[in-house]
């Protein structure tokens, strides 16, 4: 690992602070159209996911229920592990309850399949995936995301959320890094 500092490190921004905002937006005001009504369980997938969440539940204009899950397959790797832990589970029994699983990316597409499988086991009335990005060749037969915000090329991204070994989980941008810092 060869962090150094962002200017150093982050070869450009793929997306900016008012691009997002912008995006996000769109996304809460598609999810509040669909739920009018109800009153859907959010769930959040932390960390990545945190600051997509929380800028989509603050901008959605009708009622929802927070809850928080966590899980993680990737450690200190840029490669996932193939294996997801779940660290957190959602405090809320979602039985009969309309659920919306966010994410922050979807690459192998194998942290968004173990989730679904895993809500799906305990009888909600329904589950929309939303994830802010997504790879393009996040293989055909991952599980995808009802709703994204942006696909992505195949590099890796930091940002917004999205970090590397812990660092540049705060910068308020999606942007590259760059590939000679997380070089074995
Ligand atoms: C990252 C990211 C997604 C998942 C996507 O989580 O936040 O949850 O990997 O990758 P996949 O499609 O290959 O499964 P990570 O395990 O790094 O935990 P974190 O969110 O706490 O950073």
């Amino acid at each position: 690992m060869k962090i150094t500092n962002e200017k150093l490190d982050i070869d450009r921004i793929l997306y900016t602070p008012e691009q997002i905002a912008e995006r996000v937006d769109e996304i809460a005001r598609t999810l509040a159209d669909r739920y009018g009504g109800e009153r859907p369980v959010m769930a959040c997938v932390l960390k990545g996911a945190s600051f997509f969440y929380i800028d989509l539940c603050r901008s959605m204009r009708s009622h929802i229920e927070m809850d928080f899950i966590a899980v993680s397959s990737y450690g200190s790797k840029s490669k996932s592990s193939g294996v997801v832990r779940l660290i957190k589970d959602l405090d809320t029994d979602i039985e009969g309850k309309h659920v919306i699983l966010v994410e922050d990316i979807i690459d192998s597409g194998l942290t968004l399949k173990y989730l679904i499988e895993l809500f799906s086991s305990r009888k909600p009335a329904s589950v929309t995936t939303v994830s802010f990005l997504k790879k393009t060749d996040c293989g055909k037969q991952a599980a995808q995301a009802d709703i994204f915000g942006f696909e992505i090329p195949n590099e890796f991204v930091v940002g917004y959320g999205l970090d590397y070994a812990g660092y540049y989980r705060n910068l308020p941008y999606i942007g590259v890094l760059k590939p000679e810092c997380y070089a074995e």
